[in-house]
């Protein structure tokens, strides 16, 4: 789709429109390989580039994060550091900005999905299309046999809830430690399964989420990635 180029600077977080308008003046900007001084040419992000360099995720931004312990995944700067401010500004300035796919505890580490594509926030947090996520746990003790066929019942109903939750698979690692694969993403939902069979989850870290996995990348590192197909 074309675009006014000032608004394409503007929606990917390079300024306001009064700032990325001052670039074009400046000849700073290029569409397809030529000095292009009319803010309002129509042209495609692609085509676009500043100080010579293409523009960031000119198609839209879908990164893998490794998210460490002690950020949340809130916008709120009141809460303390956000998982925003380990990733590049620019990402916060774009319109839409980034936003997580789903959320993390603050202790919680691992697989954190980072978009600027709204309806795919939408399509992969549905619990209508039961997308896995693998969580890998520390329990305050080596869990019962039992809660296998509990969490796989589907008939697990948390406090405060109405709806059961959605068959779970959950694998007994040795000792504490446990794998338990959900589809659903509801609120501190793993600990609160735990809980309700009276163990404290100590250590949480999801491994997986749908077809994407954290691979090597270390905590607070990101990489691009493809989306989802
Ligand atoms: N379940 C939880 O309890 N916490 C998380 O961060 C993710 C899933």
């Amino acid at each position: 789709m074309l675009r006014r180029l000032d608004q394409i600077l503007a929606s990917l977080g390079y300024g306001s429109r009064k700032e990325v308008r001052e670039f074009i003046t400046k000849r700073r900007v290029t569409v397809a390989g030529a000095i292009e001084r009319d803010a309002a040419t129509k042209t495609t992000p692609a085509a676009v580039r500043l100080d010579g360099l293409p523009l960031e995720f000119p198609d839209g931004l879908f990164v893998l994060f490794h998210k460490p312990a002690g950020c949340v995944c809130s916008h709120d700067t009141r809460e303390g550091q956000r998982v925003y401010d380990l990733l590049p500004p620019r990402w916060l300035a774009r319109n839409p900005a980034a936003t997580t796919i789903g959320r993390l505890d603050r202790d919680t580490t691992g697989l954190l999905l980072v978009t600027d594509d709204t309806a795919l926030v939408h399509r992969l947090t549905s619990p209508k299309h039961h997308v896995d996520k693998v969580y890998e746990a520390t329990l305050d003790r080596a869990p019962e046999p039992r809660l296998i066929e509990e969490f796989a019942s589907g008939t697990l109903l948390l406090e405060d809830e109405e709806k059961p939750c959605a068959p779970a698979r959950l694998v007994l690692r040795g000792g504490p430690e446990i794998e338990l694969t959900l589809t659903e993403g509801r609120f501190h939902q793993v600990k609160r399964m735990f809980a309700h069979f009276g163990y404290e989850v100590q250590r949480l870290h999801r491994s997986r989420f749908g077809e994407y996995t954290l691979g090597d990348l270390a905590p607070g590192q990101w990489r691009e990635v493809p989306r989802p197909g």
